[in-house]
């Protein structure tokens, strides 16, 4: 079953979370599509609360637990309301939080010490695309992320090329291929009990037929066209 995640990130107000997780939860996707909906952190855990047949994300967490950490996101906010995703590492933490691979790696090992099932967010800059640089580049992200001597469970792996996001730029079909034969090479040393590899950035109504065709994907990571009726209406059955 192929993995669409809508990541809202802070596009919506309440209302409007609710209003389409609403729209959400009367439409069958379930056969079909694992569809997983990350909202605002407001309006998360009302969402969970209220809509038991959707799947929820955090769109980040913290690595801080209970103490005195304000303005922190515990993980146990999540875990034990039965959110049983959440984003790490996305380019917009990333850049605006300034997280990087080490604090990646740490939330990593919490979310699965917290049985969280990870959506990893890896990708590289226009520079590094530019210069054909990009296996490197994903490499290194690779290598400070994951430990080899660690058996993970589920992790899902975003490829989300940053030059991509909001951009309306998408790579070729035959370069989205490549990378994800080439991230899947490279874990084959590390041990995942199911890994399933993600293509996220610009993903639309017009390109999603056409992204479809890649066979070595299992899903998308979506975020502005997420927010609309009309491309949700893509997953019904
Ligand atoms: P986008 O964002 O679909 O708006 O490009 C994707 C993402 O940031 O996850």
């Amino acid at each position: 079953m192929k993995f669409i995640i809508f990541n809202w990130k802070s596009y919506l107000n309440f209302d409007e979370s609710n209003f389409l997780t609403k729209f959400i939860s009367k439409t069958n996707f379930k056969n079909k599509y694992n569809l997983i909906v990350a909202p605002s952190l407001l309006s998360l855990g009302f969402l969970q609360n209220k809509y038991k047949n959707v799947n929820f994300a955090g769109q980040n967490f913290d690595l801080y637990g209970k103490g005195g950490f304000t303005s922190f996101l515990p993980i146990f906010d999540l875990s034990e309301n039965n959110i049983n995703y959440a984003l790490i590492g996305h380019s917009e933490v990333r850049q605006y939080r300034k997280e990087n691979n080490s604090i990646v790696n740490r939330k990593l090992k919490l979310a699965l010490d917290t049985k969280i099932t990870p959506i990893v967010c890896l990708g590289e800059d226009l520079n590094t695309y530019k210069k054909k640089l990009t296996n490197d580049y994903l490499k290194k992200q690779i290598i400070e992320t994951f430990d080899k001597n660690t058996q993970y469970s589920e992790v899902l792996i975003a490829y989300e090329p940053l030059w991509a996001i909001g951009s309306g730029m998408v790579p070729t079909n035959d370069e989205i291929s490549k990378i994800v034969d080439f991230i899947k090479f490279f874990l084959k040393d590390y041990s995942f009990k199911k890994l399933k590899i993600l293509y996220g950035g610009s993903v639309n109504s017009e390109n999603l037929e056409q992204l479809s065709k890649i066979k070595e994907l299992d899903g998308f990571l979506v975020g502005s066209a997420s927010i609309k009726k009309s491309f949700i209406n893509k997953f019904k059955l």
